[in-house]
């Protein structure tokens, strides 16, 4: 199987002249790159096709056999996806990967791909909506089980172990809440009882955080996220030991869910600049966070930054900077909330995170409306809890338009 990492590296030192590798991570985000086309083009050129060709029958022969490392199809592989792949994996510090449509099909792949019937998961109880309903609703269907722990309670997620566990699967920061899991902690008790440790790291970017560091065996991304950070294109990436990858190859290269070559293309120049804009979405989020924080209609506001956050220690120890998105609660719960949000102008009244242009949710009628009030309440999402994504506009300007909506 063609693991991204090994053949990347291969492909870095040649665009490099041969020069040392580099080490910092804006420049492997820019200058992990394709080998040069016979054009000799600066940029990294789409390839959109669906197929690759072949020499003679012998080549098609070993291709189909593995015993060379080459694009068959874009079903498996293609060098778009693979570009995207190895910056990601030069990112995260990791060994292989593979691109989804998007950042569901990474969970869902990684985690079919992984599971047999009768496995079970222990997983925080804060997870996004989405996958929340996939252990709740689908994962029953093939009698795969699961239990949440409280991230409030991580002592209790050794008791929670059974002979059939198979993996432990979080996020952090979470999504909406904004909540720390210690992933050092985790990462040692996956260790401690052989387990498999997947980690979301979407809310933070591998600019802001890289689970593996601290034990992540694997680790999912929505692309659609801060990766594009212009609301563009859907994607997925599952990132992380080459073992494990090559089982989620294996099921994915069958069942389909692979990333569009136009969208790895997107996504691979969008990474170019990732650094650059995730500073400065934390250094506004962060401003937000401290104007909310003073404001006489907000009851409590969330940011991992912030040094009220409960988990500041720990989001200071794990993350490079708090991330995009600020959490908050207006006084008067769904009422003042709703006026809030007609009152809006300059934000949008959208679900997606991570993007250039602000954005304002309400988590409980949109992206976890699917959960109960009372899961809800266990994922810590009350009725009138606002989720900010703060983006790139001036500061002052997303500052005025919450300013004149909270009145
Ligand atoms: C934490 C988290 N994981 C996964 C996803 C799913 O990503 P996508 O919408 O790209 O399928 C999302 C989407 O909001 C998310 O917030």
């Amino acid at each position: 199987m063609w693991l991204r990492l090994r053949s990347a590296t291969v492909r870095l030192t040649k665009v490099m002249n041969d020069k040392k590798q580099p080490s910092r991570f804006e420049t492997k985000a820019i200058r992990t790159q394709l080998e040069r086309s016979q054009y000799l083009e600066h940029s990294s050129p789409l390839y959109l096709t669906s197929s690759f060709v072949f020499e003679d029958a012998e080549d098609m022969r070993a291709s189909f056999a593995e015993e060379k490392e080459r694009n068959i199809y874009s079903r498996y592989s293609n060098p778009n996806s693979n570009e995207f792949v190895d910056k990601v994996c030069l990112m995260e510090g990791t060994e292989a990967g593979f691109a989804f449509a998007s950042g569901m099909a990474a969970v869902f792949s990684t985690l079919a791909a992984l599971l047999d019937s009768g496995d079970h998961i222990i997983s925080a109880g804060n997870i996004f909506g989405s996958t929340h309903a996939l252990f709740q609703n689908f994962f029953p269907k093939w009698k795969i089980s699961h239990s949440y722990f409280s991230i409030d309670a991580l002592e209790t997620i050794e008791g929670l172990i059974t002979e059939n566990t198979k993996l432990i699967y979080a996020e952090s920061p979470t999504n909406p809440g904004v909540d720390i899991l210690d992933l050092e902690l985790l990462g040692n008790i996956a260790k401690k009882h052989n387990l498999i440790l997947v980690v979301d790291n979407c809310f933070a970017s591998p600019y802001l955080q890289q689970p593996i560091r601290f034990g992540a065996d694997l680790v999912i991304h929505s692309g659609t996220k801060l990766m594009d950070g212009q609301g563009r294109v859907l994607a997925g990436i599952t990132v992380g030991k080459a073992d494990l990858i090559d089982k989620i190859y294996r099921f994915s290269r069958i069942t389909g869910p692979a990333l569009s070559p136009f969208n790895a293309w997107v996504l691979s120049k969008s990474l170019e600049t990732l650094a650059i804009r995730v500073d400065r979405h934390c250094e506004n989020a962060l401003k937000l966070a401290e104007f909310l924080e003073c404001h006489h209609q907000v009851n409590w506001v969330k940011y991992p930054f912030l040094k009220s956050h409960p988990q500041y220690a720990l989001a200071q120890k794990q993350m490079k900077a708090g991330g995009c998105v600020v959490a908050f609660e207006i006084k008067g719960g769904l009422v003042s909330g709703k006026k809030f949000f007609d009152r809006i102008q300059l934000l949008s009244l959208t679900a997606n995170l991570g993007d250039s242009r602000s954005i304002v949710t309400h988590p409980a009628s949109t992206t976890h409306s699917k959960l109960s009030i009372a899961e809800r309440k266990a994922s810590g999402i009350t009725e009138g809890m606002v989720r900010i994504s703060v983006g790139l506009e001036h500061i002052d300007d997303i500052i005025a338009d919450i300013e004149q909506a909270l009145q």
